[in-house]
């Protein structure tokens, strides 16, 4: 393979610390970062290569704690790096980057910027003539705060990217167990054939985190929970559950089935919305054991009458001939109980049941994405007794992918991402028309609770939500999992 530059933008910032240089690490330590690659660090200190790296080490150490680098793991990374001080929105730096750049290698540039630098930066880098090799862009989300906004940035991608080399990251992709939904669904012959309208009752995505708006209360006023989580990362997740079996594992075929379930999906429009949505804000409560805020009393709160949602509930449909009448219930919100992300597959009573009332206890499918990686499957058995002919019990089948693991550590999401990117490898990063088709279906939700004034109902820090999202899945005769 031709060798890989990676040119890392925002190299100083509280992402890189915190996920980009210690996936990189890790690769480093797993030996699976190619010998030759070279790191290019950009950010805006003017300093040597030695006191960026001295100021990152202590910055990794901090989050890494007991998987820190040792000096001679350091030693080993620090060779890939060379650093650019130099501020990248001012197009006469970039002589700088150019220096650093081979034609005859791949220069894959990591924006790990504000999204408002997206533009800029692309600009700046084709008029100082830093994309006249084989050049691959990598970028996070937020791409956009709705469909306009996502249009316009893709847009400018595509003046400089052809579509294959643009790697969009949604990190809940490079999760190991988010990629194991696929290996469930595609690998296992029993699972994959009951994975329909006639088998599965209900669908419940839920993913809750305990932290709250941690610092970034103005960003996160802006776009609350829905773009924040429900746009990218619950929708990826309920494509990879609800997607046809892509005819391969190249990215083309993976993400022209996600398109299709994000096309079929029900609009919400202001006729429906009252019955398939509830926002939620927390307000004071508690979260880990100590006494928190409510959203509005949060350090940097600028807005003390602001109604965006800290959580939300949805009741969604996917109107194709697999999921017809399946309702999708869809839950995420920060200052929850408990920090996890699960799908629970619920399946139908029996269409006949011979062991007489109260043992029709429909099978469940949970799958763990974290924490405690793993899936359950409750089934029912027969009670082990002489004194009852036929008493049934329920079993739970528990797999945690921790134990089955043949490694000592579950990968970091961006571990995964990184060795993809390097390799060429799309199919864990998000096409154009995945991204401008959810934001479509967002942009109506948005507009249509706007149309009828689904405020934002308080809830208590600690809590899931406020008490109508229970309600949105008990009027259907259906609960919760958690
Ligand atoms: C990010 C959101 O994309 O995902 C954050 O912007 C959120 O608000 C985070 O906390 C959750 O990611 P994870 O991997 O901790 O579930």
């Amino acid at each position: 393979m031709t060798g890989v530059d990676l040119i890392i933008f925002g190299a100083s910032g509280d992402l890189s610390a915190r996920k980009l240089f210690p996936a990189l690490f890790q690769l480093d330590r797993a030996e699976l970062l190619p010998d030759d690659l070279r790191i290019t660090a950009i950010a805006r200190d003017k300093v040597a290569v030695d006191v960026f790296l001295d100021g990152l080490r202590l910055r990794m150490g901090h989050y890494m704690g007991g998987e820190a680098p040792t000096d001679s793991e350091w030693r080993h990374y620090s060779r890939h790096f060379q650093y650019v001080g130099a501020d990248f929105s001012d197009g006469k730096n970039y002589g700088a980057v150019r220096e650093t750049l081979d034609d005859t290698r791949i220069s894959l540039f990591y924006l790990a910027t504000p999204p408002s630098l997206f533009a800029p930066i692309c600009n700046n880098l084709a008029e100082q003539t830093c994309l006249t090799g084989d050049c691959r862009i990598v970028l996070e989300k937020p791409i956009g705060e709705c469909l306009d906004s996502s249009k316009e940035v893709n847009e400018t991608l595509a003046k400089y990217f052809s579509e294959r080399s643009i790697y969009r990251i949604d990190h809940y992709l490079g999760k190991e167990t988010v990629q194991n939904l696929l290996a469930l669904r595609f690998a296992n012959r029993f699972i994959n054939s009951q994975w329909d309208a006639n088998c599965i009752d209900h669908v419940q995505i839920s993913v809750g985190e305990v932290v709250g708006i941690e610092g970034r209360w103005s960003y996160y006023d802006r776009v609350g929970q829905l773009r924040d989580m429900v746009q990218n990362h619950l929708m990826q997740l309920l494509c990879l559950v609800a997607m046809e079996p892509p005819n391969s594992l190249e990215a083309e075929s993976i993400r022209d089935e996600k398109v299709k379930i994000v096309k079929a999906l029900r609009r919400i429009d202001v006729n429906t919305v009252s019955e398939c949505v509830v926002k939620g804000q927390y307000t004071q409560g508690w979260a880990a054991g100590a006494a928190v805020p409510g959203y509005l009393d949060e350090a940097g709160c600028e807005q003390p009458q602001s109604d965006t949602e800290t959580f939300i509930a949805i009741k969604a449909h996917v109107d194709n001939w697999r999921w017809a009448g399946v309702p999708f219930y869809l839950r995420t919100g920060k200052r929850v109980p408990e920090k996890v992300t699960e799908i629970i597959i619920q399946y139908k009573e029996l269409p006949h049941n011979i062991f007489g009332d109260g043992t029709n206890i429909p099978n469940k499918l949970i799958i763990r994405l974290q924490p405690r990686e793993g899936i359950e499957l409750t089934m029912a058995s027969k009670r082990q007794t002489l004194r009852e002919k036929f008493s049934l019990q329920n079993h739970t089948l528990d797999l945690d992918f921790r134990e089955a693991a043949d490694m000592q550590r579950i990968p970091d999401a961006y571990e995964r991402l990184f060795l993809d990117a390097i390799n060429g490898d799309q199919s864990l990063f998000v096409g154009r028309e995945e991204i401008e088709e959810s934001w479509r279906w967002c942009d109506e939700l948005i507009a249509a609770c706007g149309q009828q004034n689904i405020a934002s109902k308080p809830y208590h820090a600690g809590s899931w939500g406020p008490s109508t999202a229970e309600l949105l899945i008990e009027k259907d005769g259906r609960s919760w999992h958690v």
